[in-house]
């Protein structure tokens, strides 16, 4: 999973480098108005936006419960900014507070249950000092439709996301309208190991949903914006992310 974090040719872990350099970059000048803050990053991977962040003079803190992606974060030490990270589950962590912005992005927030998410968020209320943000990249609508949607392959790899020998790839995916809910399967066979499956659920939701999710974790919605920072209609078909900030309620 690291390796396919670092590949700077896609964008199935991670973003592209530009591309977290243009998040970071806005984030820094329109949502922190250049203050230097606490920053808390939730399933921060190997903390790409982390380590932008602290470059441009914020403390921040990241949680994930990959360890080689932790590894990997901790080994690039900067000498004057460098964020700590947590080793750990973001559902069960001791997490720091008196936090300015919690931040969770690449659509991971929609992959936990309900349940989990209220707890997310409550957990981020409570690092939160009042008033201060958070800040949740969103799936659009349209690109979990495509996950749920997208045909069932089959292909036979070198290596790959779930094995660095070769293997048998087979990729299910499923979409349900009700719940405007993708899930996505994939079974690795292996010479001489037992098959093996992974499964993502990935959930959409629109802006009446998320106002009243985050009210219940003691937010207001501040405003929607597509990933370069421009307000976006969170209802619609559109490709790509979509940026939610709250305010914690004072
Ligand atoms: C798609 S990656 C995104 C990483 C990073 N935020 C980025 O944008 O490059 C999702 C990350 O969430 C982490 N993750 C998923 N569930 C988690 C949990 N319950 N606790 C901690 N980390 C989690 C995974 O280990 C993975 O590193």
């Amino acid at each position: 999973m690291l390796q396919e974090h670092l590949n700077n040719l896609h964008d199935f872990a991670s973003h592209r480098p530009a591309l977290i350099e243009a998040e970071v970059n806005w984030i820094h000048s329109e949502i922190l108005q250049e203050g230097p803050s606490r920053i808390l990053d939730l399933c921060c991977g190997p903390g790409f936006h982390l380590q932008n962040l602290a470059v441009l003079g914020h403390q921040c803190t990241g949680v994930d419960f990959s360890p080689a992606s932790i590894k990997y974060a901790r080994a690039q030490k900067r000498p004057l900014a460098s964020p700590s990270y947590i080793e750990a589950n973001i559902l069960t962590a001791d997490i720091p507070n008196n936090i300015d912005l919690v931040m969770i992005m690449f659509g991971q927030f929609d992959t936990f249950s309900p349940e989990n998410q209220i707890h997310i968020l409550k957990k981020a209320c409570n690092s939160l000092k009042p008033g201060s943000l958070l800040l949740l990249e969103i799936h659009s609508l349209g690109q979990v439709h495509g996950m749920g949607t997208s045909t069932s392959t089959s292909r036979r790899l070198d290596e790959g996301l779930f094995s660095d020998d070769p293997h048998s790839l087979f990729t299910q995916n499923y979409w349900y309208e009700e719940t405007r809910t993708a899930v996505q399967e994939w079974t690795v066979i292996q010479e001489g190991r037992r098959p093996v499956m992974y499964r993502t659920t990935t959930r959409a939701q629109d802006s009446k949903q998320f106002e009243l999710l985050l009210k219940s974790a003691d937010f207001e919605l501040v405003d929607w914006y597509d990933r370069w920072g421009h307000a976006v209609d969170v209802g619609k078909y559109v490709a790509g992310y979509h940026i939610l900030v709250a305010a914690k309620l004072k």
